[in-house]
């Protein structure tokens, strides 16, 4: 058993249910959950709002260095404004993965990411935190699902609006794929499996059988 609070990275795909299991674990655990693709898409909508231009790297970057994030209970705000409900929309995704792109906004959210992890007790998901953020996590989670399930969870997700238009499984796809591609392919820190992480393919398993495999590979709960 170890009563030492771990620091848990899960990274992934979108819609590969990093959100679901990293909740359960930080559930189960009494650990904190940080959603750090919330952080990425609270700073493109304050970006967009502010009416910067999402490829002003400086000026992105001032806002990802200065904004108060409010991060708890799958609630997102950033500098007094919830923003649980409008960064997840199709638009935000865009606008989400292309600040991702640039590397001061990432060096300034790492930056913040490690802050909140530092002294454990901590369930962080993205797509680099077990590779950059925190490359000695205690325990390493990558999630991953085929591309029609991930776009088929995506058109449910009823936290998303994707799933109140009438887009289609089909269209949702689409939007995933370019997205996956920027993810995967950018310079900064692309999304990649850390050589040490569990791979754990979730495609035809349920949330609770995600769930225990990934409880199973916490020390102290295995
Ligand atoms: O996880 P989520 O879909 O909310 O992330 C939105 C976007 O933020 C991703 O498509 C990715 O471009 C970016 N992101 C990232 N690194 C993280 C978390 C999210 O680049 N650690």
């Amino acid at each position: 058993m170890t009563s030492r609070r771990l620091i848990i990275a899960i990274d992934g795909p979108s819609g590969a249910g990093k959100g679901t299991v990293a909740r359960a674990l930080a559930l189960a655990l009494d650990y904190r959950h940080v959603d750090t693709g919330g952080m990425y898409r609270a700073v493109a909508w304050k970006a967009m709002r502010d009416g910067i231009d999402l490829t002003n790297e400086d000026a992105v970057a001032t806002i990802a260095n200065s904004a108060a994030f409010e991060l708890s209970h799958g609630q997102v705000g950033i500098d007094g404004h919830d923003v649980t409900a409008a960064i997840r929309t199709p638009e935000m995704d865009a606008a989400a993965a292309s600040v991702a792109r640039l590397p001061k906004v990432r060096a300034a959210l790492v930056e913040r990411q490690r802050a909140y992890g530092i002294e454990g007790g901590v369930v962080m998901e993205g797509r680099d935190i077990g590779t950059v953020v925190f490359p000695k996590a205690d325990v390493k989670l990558y999630l991953d699902a085929s591309p029609e399930e991930r776009a088929r969870r995506r058109s449910q997700d009823p936290s998303h609006a994707a799933s109140k238009t009438n887009a289609g499984v089909a269209v949702v796809a689409e939007a995933l794929a370019a997205r996956d591609q920027s993810d995967r392919t950018r310079a900064a820190s692309p999304l990649s499996k850390a050589e040490d992480a569990l791979y754990l393919d979730t495609t035809g398993l349920t949330i609770e059988e995600v769930v225990a495999r990934a409880l199973a590979a916490v020390p102290g709960r295995g």
